[in-house]
């Protein structure tokens, strides 16, 4: 079995340490000659590179692993790069979901205006990161988790038209596959979704399983009657319970498909707005949280010498399903995953140059999306608000436009009144200083 070189970007996320024993876990499917972490924060990732040396010495001798600074040494000879960097840290996130609530706006991580903000942050750096990247390794595999996907994969499509070896991901369609799994009492492995949308935009229209029985109306009985959670309830926040338990009434509203959990942010702005606290958001929790947690256990465990008795508590799925997204590629699988790419007819009624969310067949020469035709009123008319206001973004991106920044806010639900999109984008200007393009 071939085996390869992997780069982590981001080593000093916080998802990292629950993606190194997923690659522990997984060694006999995606086998690893060399892995190197890297990040531009040398401490925040140095906590998490010396919890590595020891869990590798124990579950992976015969890899060789470093971290490092350097992008040369970084990139160099490698064949998979795994990308999840987040330009701004929690501290910008905490005002992406801030600023806006304070004005009665939605304000969330990667939707509406919150959305827009870290958008406006990542494109630099993931260009940057990617003209490094390709400037060593020109055939590698660049897997991109960074967000907001949409945004991202918009800005890099522009950017990169003819590298075919970026493929933008995102793990919540596999976290919804395996909750439903989990319901049904099913093995998630085995159902064949159907899904179209943009990223954290999107709807189940099927859900094959192996017989080729379509699952989805047992599904949305069971979650009408019983409601629904994620498949890894027990270790979840409650703000992600909340999210989860709004599906049941995005399908008491919208029966036809099961929506991902991000449409909450669009169908119900008002009520999302009300129901969060302005003071204490997602990011103070994950702050508080996730991130103590964490980085608490990786200096616990380069203390104690062993990571034998460590218990990581992480989202299997989100690191699971970037090494199976690899393994499928690396060895030409061609199994079905939900994945972000290029339109091209895709959806037929929808613009060739749209980034869409929908499944595709991964192999050694990338995704063979599947067709999904044509779309209803509904769901065509949703997106295409959507779309314009993730292509609006990124015109104003590159063209240092306030105009285009305005216009997109405006289109999206969660904002509208372009008198409060104008107040926002202000704010998040001021907020954003040290990082967006002026616009003028
Ligand atoms: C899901 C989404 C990611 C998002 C994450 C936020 O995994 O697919 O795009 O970043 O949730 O999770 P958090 O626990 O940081 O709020
Ligand atoms: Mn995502």
């Amino acid at each position: 079995m071939k085996k390869f070189n992997l780069t982590l970007v981001g080593g000093g996320s916080t998802w990292t340490p629950g993606l190194l024993q997923s690659l522990c876990k997984m060694k006999d499917r995606f086998p690893l000659k060399k892995l190197i972490m890297f990040d531009i924060d040398a401490e925040r990732q140095a906590i998490i590179g010396e919890f590595a040396k020891i869990l590798f010495r124990e579950q992976y001798p015969e890899l060789e692993f470093h971290y490092t600074t350097n992008v040369e040494e970084a990139y160099a000879d490698v064949d998979f790069v795994f990308m999840q960097m987040r330009t701004g840290g929690f501290k910008m996130r905490e005002k992406d979901e801030k600023i806006p609530l304070s004005m009665g706006i939605l304000g969330q991580e990667t939707c509406g205006p919150g959305g827009f903000a870290y958008g406006l942050r990542s494109i630099r750096d993931m260009i940057k990161t990617i003209n490094d990247i390709r400037k060593y390794s020109k055939d590698a595999w660049i897997l991109n988790y960074t967000n907001p996907a949409a945004i991202v994969a918009e800005a890099l499509r522009r950017v990169f038209p003819d590298d075919k070896r970026i493929l933008n991901i995102c793990d919540q369609p596999v976290n919804l596959l395996r909750s439903y799994g989990r319901l049904l009492g099913k093995d998630p492995n085995e159902f064949e979704p159907v899904y179209f949308g943009l990223n954290h935009f999107g709807w189940f229209t099927h859900l094959y399983d192996k017989e080729g029985k379509d699952l989805l109306p047992e599904l949305k009985k069971l979650i009408l009657e019983g409601g629904f959670k994620p498949a890894d309830a027990e270790q979840r926040d409650k703000s992600w319970l909340d999210t989860y338990a709004m599906v049941r009434d995005m399908l008491i509203d919208f029966p036809d498909y099961l929506p991902n959990t991000y449409l909450q942010y669009y169908y119900y702005p008002d009520y999302k707005v009300s129901h969060l606290d302005p003071n204490y958001t997602r990011a103070n929790e994950v702050m508080d949280g996730r991130e103590k947690r964490i980085f608490a256990e990786c200096k616990r465990v380069a203390e104690a010498g062993t990571a034998k008795d460590s218990v990581l508590v992480h989202n299997d799925a989100h690191s699971e399903f970037i090494i199976e997204v690899a393994e499928s590629i690396a060895y030409n699988k061609g199994r079905i995953y939900i994945v972000i790419v290029e339109n091209n007819g895709i959806i037929s009624n929808i613009q060739d140059d749209a980034m869409v969310e929908v499944a595709a067949v991964l192999t050694a020469n990338g995704p063979r999306p599947l067709a999904v035709g044509k779309i209803g009123t509904f769901y065509k008319g949703m997106m295409e608000a959507q779309l314009a206001y993730e292509k609006l973004t990124v015109d104003a991106y590159f063209e240092g436009s306030y105009e285009k920044a305005l216009q997109a806010l405006t289109l999206n639900r969660t904002v509208v009144s372009a008198k409060k999109a104008r107040q926002v984008l202000d704010a998040l200007i001021e907020a954003n200083k040290d990082y967006w393009p002026e616009l003028k």
